[in-house]
Formats: structure tokens, sequence, C-alpha cells
């Protein structure tokens, strides 16, 4: 319940790896040291897992649903003064992620007590890529449809409105601790190497823990960021930049090897399966395979832009990938394997 003294934040995802740090920083202390303003509530279906029982043990109340019933969904907004939501398109699909992330929108302007609507955003790839279809990543395009959608929808500023804003995020540095980012092998004289079909193009990633700062951000300054698509990483990432970056931090030897989209695809099992897991083989939906080519893609042909001066003007303490591997003792093994 949002209280006289705190405003209770709903976060969908909250168990997430996205969802555990901006939890983190939605409970965080305020900049002066004052106790965070916010609580938190947790949509999650299963209030008994490990996840959800750590974030109960740090004050979060857990709502049992999930984001696709959207009678649960209207229940879990009740009373709450914010929402940050973050569907997961790897669960849903693309055509499920555009229609709950209306809906979901519609049922927080019903819920008379929002005052600040929260859009966890990635770009619409497919549009930045000017629609061709080598760019078709639905596991982006899907939210990035929704954030445009947002943008004809009312942003209300008075004190009984509801605002929206988007955090338009990119990959997770933390996705260095998975294959995808991390090396995934290791010469015998000890050389670490990074396959990538990036060539010289840019992988804007942001480390969740910065993904949790812009959450808290939107919330501390909902006037500022009201009607806007907060486009947001943490760096610009080449793979020569993160191999030296490697080389740097750990004193180990590493190099990159550059692939074809197909060739990086081979590192790979399991590519045909769909990109969504509640989808079976076969079914006519997008795969690992496409969907991933057309992210790599993007980034390879530099679709995705960032304003790296605005962002370290707002948040100076922005994740650099050095600073990223230092605190979390990266040393480039223990990779684990994942085609998501
Ligand atoms: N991986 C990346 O680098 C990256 C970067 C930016 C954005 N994203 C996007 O983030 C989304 C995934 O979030 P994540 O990275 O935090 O993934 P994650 O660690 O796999 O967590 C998935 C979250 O979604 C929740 N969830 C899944 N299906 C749900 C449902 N039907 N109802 C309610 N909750 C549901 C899970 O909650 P419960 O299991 O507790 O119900 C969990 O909190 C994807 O859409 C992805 O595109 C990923």
């Amino acid at each position: 319940m949002t209280t006289d003294s705190k405003k209770q934040i709903l976060v969908i995802g909250a168990t997430g790896a996205q969802g555990l740090a901006v939890v983190d920083s939605i409970l965080a202390p305020s900049a002066d040291g004052t106790p965070s303003p916010y609580t938190v509530r947790a949509l999650t279906r299963d209030p008994n897992s490990q996840r959800a029982r750590g974030l109960a043990e740090k004050g979060v109340e857990l709502f049992k649903g999930s984001f696709d019933d959207l009678n649960a969904v209207r229940k879990a907004f009740e009373g709450v003064y914010g929402a940050f939501v973050n569907t997961d398109g790897f669960t849903v699909g693309e055509e499920k992620e555009i229609y709950v992330g209306m809906k979901i929108f519609e049922i927080a302007k019903q819920t008379k007590s929002v005052k600040h609507y929260v859009w966890s955003n990635l770009d619409n790839y497919l549009k930045k890529g000017n629609y061709d279809e080598k760019y078709n990543c639905e596991h982006t395009s899907g939210k990035g449809r929704v954030g445009e959608w947002l943008t004809t929808q009312p942003s209300d500023t008075s004190k009984d409105g509801m605002t929206w804003s988007c955090v338009c995020t990119g990959p997770y540095m933390d996705m260095l601790h998975f294959d995808i980012f991390g090396p995934q092998n290791k010469r015998e004289d000890g050389t670490y190497v990074f396959a990538t079909p990036l060539g010289k193009g840019h992988v804007p990633m942001i480390a969740v823990k910065d993904v949790g700062f812009w959450a808290r951000y939107s919330f501390d300054h909902r006037e500022e960021v009201s009607a806007r698509d907060l486009e947001v990483a943490s760096e610009m990432v080449t793979w020569d930049y993160l191999a030296s970056t490697f080389t740097a931090v750990t004193g180990k030897k590493a190099v990159v090897v550059y692939q074809s989209i197909d060739d990086w695809m081979k590192n790979y099992h399991n590519v045909d399966e769909p990109v969504a897991r509640n989808f079976k083989k076969g079914d006519g939906t997008i795969t690992f395979r496409k969907n991933f080519s057309a992210w790599w893609a993007t980034y390879r042909d530099d679709n995705i832009k960032r304003d790296m001066d605005w962002i370290r003007s707002v948040h100076p303490d922005s994740y650099t990938l050095e600073r990223w591997m230092r605190e979390n003792g990266y040393d480039g093994d223990s990779q684990k394997f994942s085609y998501r």
C-alpha cells in the first residue's frame, strides 16, 4: 500500500536480472542519505522462488500473478503510486508483448492512484534499420513499438494526473558472464578468444545497476522525464575495446576473432529453436538464429545511437566496462552457456 510517508512502486519483472537491480535502486537511500521514499510490490508467478523470497527479505511485497493475466495485473496495480514494467518478450513472444504492453498502460491509467508509469523499453531495431528484414529482432522491436505507441498517449503532470516515461536500454554488460559476450574459449598459450560477428560496430551495453539508476531517476524526476524515452547505455563497446579492457583488468592475453553472423551461429546449438520460451519448434515463430542475427546486424551496422555526453551529464557515476569488470572480479573463466 502507498502510505502517507512512502510511495509504493509496482515492479513487473522484479525477480529478473533487470528487476533485481531496479528494486535495489528504488529501495536505496536518497543521495542526501535519507531513507528511500518508496516501497516495492513485485508481481511474480512464483512467490516461493529463491529470487522472490530474497525480495521479500528486503521488505518487498510479493503479488502472485502473471503479466499476461490482466485481471491479476489490475489487482496488482491497486493503490500503487508508480510502476516499472519490464515484460519478458523471451517468454511470451513479440505479439503478446505488444498487446500486454498496451493493456498494462491502460490499466495503470484506470487505476487512479498511479502517478508515474515507466516502460522498460528497447529500441525498435526493425524501424531503426529502415524496416529491412535483416534487422527484424523481435525481442527488441516488440518493446520498441509499445514505446512508440506511448508517445501518442497523454502524460499528465498535474497533481492527480499520471505521467509516463521510458527507460530504453540495451544488452546488459552483465551478459559478459555468458559466452554470447564473454570469451568462447582459451587457447593452449592462455589467450582468451572473443569471437564476434560485430565487425567494427558498437554494442550499447548497460550494467544492470545503471538500469536501476535510471529507473529510480525516473520516479525522482517525474515532471522532467514526463513523455520522454530516455535512451541510455553505460558504454558503447567495440570488441577491440572489450578485449583490450579485459587484458588491462586481468593481465590475460586476449584476441578478437571476427566472424560472419552465419559462422558465429555455428558456435551455438539449438539455434533453430523459437526465441520465445512459450513457443514450440515448428510453430512458425521467429527462431533464435533469425532474432539474434538481426540483433548482431543492428550493432555491426551501428544503427543504435546513444548521446553519451547527455547520459554522463545526468549520471556521471555511470559504469565503464573497466569498472564493471573490476567490481565483478571478472576473469573470463566460468562463462555460462546461453543461447538467449
Ligand atoms: N538480457 C539482456 O541483456 C536484456 C537487456 C535489456 C532488456 N532485456 C529484456 O528484459 C526482458 C527480460 O527481463 P530480464 O532480463 O530481467 O530476464 P530474466 O532474468 O529472465 O527475468 C525474467 C523476468 O520476467 C518475469 N516474467 C516472465 N514471464 C512472466 C509472466 N508471464 N508474468 C510475470 N512475470 C513474468 C519473471 O518473473 P517470475 O519468474 O518471478 O514470474 C522475471 O522477473 C526481456 O524482454 C528482454 O528482452 C534483456
